[in-house]
């Protein structure tokens, strides 16, 4: 059975697993070109790395409309349960937990946190994924600096694909992302947080070429709303 993944642009992300539609950081609405409307798309579990509005996103808003459970740290999670949303699941750094779809471990990620509204948002996380149904192994990295225990991060079972942050500015720049590669040895990466506004430009293709020649790892730049198969 197989997995997609559809980039959303930004940092967003859907996984149709054949028994949940999972978002990682829904920011849509306020998204330069959304390929999805956040009053339609589906979800079944929300992934969320931290509280700045580009990662939150329309989760509450999602959230109410869908059921759906919303993932995050502690203090995200009280933060959003306060916006009127039922159902969440409280983590931090370490912990795992078992959803339908897959285990979820929630990583360190080095970055800030906080809410919309100025709360403090706990600590900005990414995310280990292992997916039942493909048996694929996923990271996403959320927003996050380079940090030397990136090389712990696959395990025994090595990465099938890393979602990492290559924009620069708020996160790491393509010479970090660079080294990030080489310490996760993704069989996969697809690079995120670029392009949206002018401070993350970057071009990806190059980007993706130099990593492909100098990494073992291969490189997918998906087109945003493009569905890959996992
Ligand atoms: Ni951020
Ligand atoms: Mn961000």
């Amino acid at each position: 059975m197989t997995t997609k993944l559809t980039w959303l642009g930004h940092s967003a992300f859907k996984l149709e697993t054949p028994s949940e539609t999972v978002l990682i950081d829904p920011f849509l609405s306020e998204a330069p070109n959304p390929p999805e409307s956040p009053d339609e798309i589906a979800a079944d579990t929300i992934l969320v790395t931290h509280g700045h509005a580009d990662h939150l996103g329309d989760t509450v808003a999602i959230a109410k409309r869908t059921g759906a459970l919303v993932v995050g740290c502690f203090e995200l999670c009280r933060w959003v349960g306060a916006q009127g949303v039922q159902r969440v699941l409280p983590m931090n750094v370490g912990g795992n937990m078992i959803l339908p779809f897959g285990n979820v471990k929630m990583v360190q990620a080095i970055h800030s946190s906080t809410m919309p509204d100025g709360a403090p948002g706990g600590l900005a996380v990414g995310y280990v994924i292992d997916l039942n149904a493909s048996e694929k192994r996923l990271y996403h990295a959320g927003d996050t600096a380079l940090f030397g225990d990136m090389a712990r991060i696959p395990g025994r079972e090595g990465l099938d694909w890393a979602l990492i942050p290559v924009g620069d500015c708020f996160t790491m720049g393509p010479e970090d992302a660079l080294d990030a590669v080489r310490l996760l040895k993704p069989h996969h990466v697809v690079p995120m947080h670029y392009g949206t506004w002018p401070p993350i430009e970057l071009d990806a293709k190059k980007w993706a070429a130099t990593t492909e020649k100098t990494t073992e790892a291969r490189v997918v730049v998906p087109e945003m709303g493009e569905a890959l198969e996992l």
